[in-house]
């Protein structure tokens, strides 16, 4: 019998659920060539669902989803609602309550995609970023005194134990391991100044290196250095693990030196669980309904999810196409200047499979 597995769709607001259509079509496509099924179950997590019910998220949406092999997200943000509670409501909530410790964010620069680094090509650009996702400074630890007055204070603070950390960074190594191009991991941290959070990742990155993965070898960047290097020498890069916010503005940086926010995709990652996979571009309200946004980066996740799931050859296949079609078809990787429709893309992709 055919392997099976069950996915949870949440196309989400704005051009989500149209990158989402398309990266079902090219998931559907490589089911079908390497003989497995996939069921997918949508759900109507998002703004409008929000302005129609006012619930965010159903108490019930965290363990729903757990029945599922894996989840496929669109994009979260509506313009009618406040920046913040979506995000918050349900990015974040299910990341959390998932335990996605883990998000994962290649930087690959596909062949015919411009980059705006200079001189630098696909040979230069491919390395992954492994974000701690649970933990420091979004874990909401703070608060308020002295609200709205000039004295006020305000406190957020970066959490991290020892236990977090060290998950994170087991995951890292792992993964530079099984990657196998350079074997070479960076931990991307701030430890001149913040002496306590990442004085922990600092010992715990060298403690766990050097006892069970001494064959990979170990680099530590300051987070400002980092994007310095990222934009001159991103071929040093092989994998980078990092806290939560620093990986997610790092990953901003990166995305844009792969083509930008039409193609970078990330795997929200419970390797013990439930695992969920979006692309990092928005929402793009403005572009709705136009059928003109970029689903590479949707069609891209879909690659990512099969590799999770074991499908690695389909997703090799996937991402092969992807490089086709880049390499060779589309004139830009921007809403509407592609030269073809946000359905064409999904079309010649899935054709190459
Ligand atoms: C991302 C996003 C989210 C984050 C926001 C929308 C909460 O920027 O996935 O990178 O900060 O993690
Ligand atoms: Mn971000």
């Amino acid at each position: 019998m055919s392997k099976s597995y069950n996915i949870a769709v949440l196309p989400g607001d704005g051009t989500g659920p149209e990158v989402v259509i398309e990266g079902k079509k090219v998931l559907k496509t490589a089911a079908d060539k390497f003989g497995f099924k996939l069921n997918f179950e949508e759900f109507d997590f998002g703004g409008d669902r929000y302005l129609r019910t006012g619930e965010v998220l159903p108490d019930s949406a965290s363990e729903e989803m757990k029945k599922f092999d894996s989840i496929f997200l669109g994009a979260i943000g509506h313009p009618d609602v406040k920046p913040g509670i979506l995000e918050k409501g349900i990015l974040l909530r299910l990341r959390f309550e998932l335990d996605q410790y883990i998000n994962l964010r290649p930087v690959k620069l596909y062949p015919g995609v411009p980059t705006p680094l200079k001189d630098k090509g696909p040979e230069h650009i491919d390395y992954v970023v492994v974000r701690e996702n649970t933990g420091g400074l979004y874990t909401g630890i703070g608060g308020f005194t002295m609200k709205g007055t000039p004295d006020e204070v305000a406190v957020q603070s970066m959490v991290y134990n020892r236990k977090q950390v060290e998950r994170c960074l087991r995951y890292a190594f792992e993964y530079t391991r099984k990657r196998n191009k350079n074997n070479k991991l960076a931990l991307c941290g701030k430890t001149n100044v913040l002496t306590y959070t990442y004085d922990l990742w600092e010992r715990a990155f060298h403690e766990i290196g050097q006892k069970d993965y001494s064959e990979i070898k170990r680099e530590y960047y300051h987070v400002d250095a980092t994007c310095m290097w990222m934009v001159k020498n991103p071929e040093w890069f092989d994998v980078i693990v990092t806290g939560n916010m620093f990986g997610d503005i790092i990953t901003d940086l990166g995305a844009i030196t792969q083509g930008g926010m039409g193609i970078a995709a990330g795997g929200n990652i419970n390797p013990e669980g439930v695992s969920m996979f979006e692309p990092i571009g928005g929402s793009a309200p403005k572009y709705t309904g136009k059928n003109v946004i970029n689903p590479l980066a949707s069609i891209a996740c879909g690659a990512m999810m099969l590799d999770h799931l074991g499908e690695e050859e389909a997703a090799l296949k996937i991402e092969e196409a992807i490089m086709d079609v880049t390499a060779n078809k589309l004139k830009d990787m921007g809403a509407g200047r592609m030269g073809y429709s946000t359905t064409e893309v999904g079309d010649l992709v899935a054709e190459r499979i």
